[in-house]
């Protein structure tokens, strides 16, 4: 059988699996994975990956390495916690306020991984990838998840790593993490665009490997989400999948993820991609508008600050993954993100507002009629709800906590109140 290769998608050029670099040697441009067809097809690849829902050691036990026929080869230098196995939701809460009947929505909950986001899934094949060719250190730029992230496998991978954050735009618990798990954590005087920018030179200045979004084997363990949620439904596909957009990755490896589940008769339909921004960091939605005429870059801001982002990495892939899947972008407003958080913690289930923001985008697009009825929706829910503690004070619904003394009475008037 051969082995994966990695292809420039702008200019063809093709690199060994091996190969540490982070971006196209010839030209820059950025690298995809492409891997030789797995031994098995259709019924009996399936069967292959339901045969391991049983396990619960070692790689096959993870929620990513258990669909290892589609990923890259990685042998004895898998790290993995395990992470992936995300509950599939219902709440009919939720499908209430969307809009759907409360069979037609399953809620994806990435912010079950171990450090709390989806992140984690390409995280284990990225430093995997990173043992792989001898990586002695590894960084990244964040707005928070992806640095936790790489800051906890660095630990269990005994690397050293360096994270570059958006000072004063990173949410509390995320910053938390990546100091609690001993991340080299710099608060970059600027914004997220500005922080990848550098840490691309300082990968390369530094000899230090990079582990954005940008490097493809982080993209192929995201795959995981969409191969995870199909296999959950027993391989029937939904009609639609929604998620948040900031960077761009995530859409651009769910389009990969479905482009190849198709090619090999893991499912026989495909669903349709719809990507989420914030209005106030939506340049793939103003670039969706114009038919994907050029790529657009904006000044973000909203509320949500993982998706807070103006010059996304992964544009041309996310094209791609849209077109392939005949899907939409759409944008919610801050207000809109604050609502849908508020809906879903309230039904008990909780995230973060990125997150919120792939509920605001289902009931949006659920109102104007493109998500049509009866069409069975997967919402992905990126991140924890602890994540981002201070965003549950903000909007029309804090719940506050009442202070009172320490007497009986005192509880009595309060439930009263
Ligand atoms: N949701 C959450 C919770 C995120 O942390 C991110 C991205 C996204 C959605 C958007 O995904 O970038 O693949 O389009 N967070 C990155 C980070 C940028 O640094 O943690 P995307």
């Amino acid at each position: 059988m051969s082995e994966p290769v990695q292809v420039c998608a702008a200019c063809g050029n093709e690199s060994a699996d091996t190969d540490p670099h982070p971006r196209c040697t010839r030209c820059r441009g950025l690298l995809e994975i492409r891997l030789p067809p797995p031994p098995q097809r259709g019924p009996a690849l399936r069967a292959l990956f339901d045969g391991r829902l049983a396990e619960r050691r070692g790689p096959p036990a993870s929620g990513v390495w258990r669909f290892a026929e589609v990923l890259p080869t990685a042998g004895s230098h898998i790290l993995s916690y395990p992470e992936g196995n995300t509950p599939l939701l219902a709440s009919s809460a939720v499908a209430k306020w969307v809009g759907v009947g409360a069979d037609e929505l399953a809620i994806k909950h990435e912010g079950h991984n171990p450090t709390g986001s989806f992140k984690d899934r390409g995280m284990t094949v990225g430093v995997t990838q990173a043992r792989r060719v001898g990586a002695r250190a590894l960084a990244c730029a964040s707005t928070g998840n992806t640095a936790a992230s790489l800051a906890a496998y660095a630990a269990v991978a005994e690397l050293p790593a360096l994270v570059l954050v958006p000072k004063g735009q990173i949410a509390a618990g995320k910053l938390a993490q990546a100091l609690a798990y001993g991340a080299r954590t710099l608060l970059v005087r600027g914004n997220f665009d500005e922080c990848l920018e550098l840490a691309d030179q300082a990968s390369e200045r530094l000899g230090v490997y990079l582990l954005n979004s940008v490097n493809p084997f982080r993209l192929e363990g995201q795959k995981t989400i969409v191969l995870e949620l199909l296999q959950q439904l027993g391989w029937e596909p939904p009609d639609w999948i929604v998620l948040p957009a900031g960077n761009l990755g995530n859409t651009a490896a769910f389009g990969k993820a479905l482009e190849e589940a198709r090619a090999w008769g893991l499912i026989d339909r495909v669903p349709r991609l719809a990507a989420v921004q914030a209005e106030g960091a939506a340049p793939f939605a103003l670039s969706f508008r114009e038919n994907f005429s050029r790529p657009h870059r904006v000044t973000p801001h909203t509320i949500a600050t993982a998706i807070n982002i103006g010059n996304p990495v992964s544009y041309p892939r996310a094209v791609r993954a849209i077109r392939d899947t005949n899907g939409v972008v759409t944008t919610v407003s801050d207000d809109a993100i604050l609502e849908a958080k508020a809906v879903v913690d309230r039904a008990g289930i909780g995230c973060e507002p990125a997150s919120a923001a792939a509920a605001a985008g289902t009931r949006r697009l659920t109102r104007e009629g493109v998500i049509r009825p009866g069409e069975r929706v997967v919402t992905v829910l990126t991140g924890h709800l602890l994540k981002d503690p201070e965003s549950i004070t903000r909007g029309d619904h804090p719940n506050q906590p009442v202070e009172i003394d320490a007497r009986l009475d005192a509880i009595e008037r309060a439930m009263r109140g």
